[in-house]
């Protein structure tokens, strides 16, 4: 199930890798006191579904989905633990199949135009773009856009705060996201103010403001 309605409005969107369920809550609401109200938790750790699932129970204004996913089972996991969407780094048939049974907003990856095609066939108009400067960066959704202007992107991998805006100018891309925002130090040392600091920093830089109706 696309997940552009879901994202509507949504600009930035962080992508945490973190393995410790008491940190959940202070880190949604550092990110949320600085506009971020929709957060990927990473499917990386062991308590990456604890995570999501403590911020959808006790933070259900941020809105909290699962990133990396993988595997079709992982659907029902994160679906039990609360997470309202998903994001993978790819797609494989399985995989959209129990997508389509679950009736989770999901948001597949692609890079190449055959991948996009494929998934626009199954109905999905906004697709991950990973790794994104790797791939070919904004030089190459430009590229993508010409031919298939209804194709709209999700890019993560090597965004910084510098290219943030490059990214947002691009009427193709619905938002960005990045672990830029949630360095594994700074959650380490449960520094959430300086979360906090790095995500306005970022949203002042890309001139960005979330909204929700
Ligand atoms: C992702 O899963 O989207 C990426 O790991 C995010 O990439 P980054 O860590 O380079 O921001």
């Amino acid at each position: 199930m696309d997940a552009t309605k879901l994202l509507h409005g949504v600009r930035i969107v962080p992508v945490v890798v973190v393995d410790d369920p008491s940190i959940a809550i202070p880190l949604a609401e550092a990110l949320y006191e600085a506009d971020l109200g929709t957060i990927e938790i990473t499917l990386r750790t062991p308590s990456a579904l604890d995570v999501i699932e403590n911020i959808a129970v006790k933070l259900p204004e941020v809105v909290v989905g699962a990133g990396s996913v993988r595997a079709a089972n992982q659907l029902t996991q994160i679906k039990n633990a609360g997470a309202r969407f998903a994001v993978s780094p790819g797609s494989g048939q399985q995989l959209l199949d129990a997508v389509a049974k679950h009736e989770i907003p999901f948001v597949p990856g692609a890079v190449t135009a055959s991948e996009i095609i494929n998934l626009q066939e199954r109905g999905y108009t906004l697709t991950k773009f990973f790794p994104a400067e790797l791939a070919g960066g904004t030089k190459l959704l430009k590229a993508l856009g010409a031919p298939l202007p209804e194709a709209r992107f999700f890019p993560t991998g090597g965004i910084t705060p510098e290219l943030a805006m490059d990214y947002l100018a691009l009427p193709s891309v619905t938002c960005i996201g990045g672990s830029w925002l949630t360095p594994a130090d700074l959650l380490a040392a449960g520094d959430f103010r300086a979360i906090t600091r790095i995500a306005r920093e970022t949203a002042t830089l890309a001139g960005y403001q979330e909204f929700r109706e």
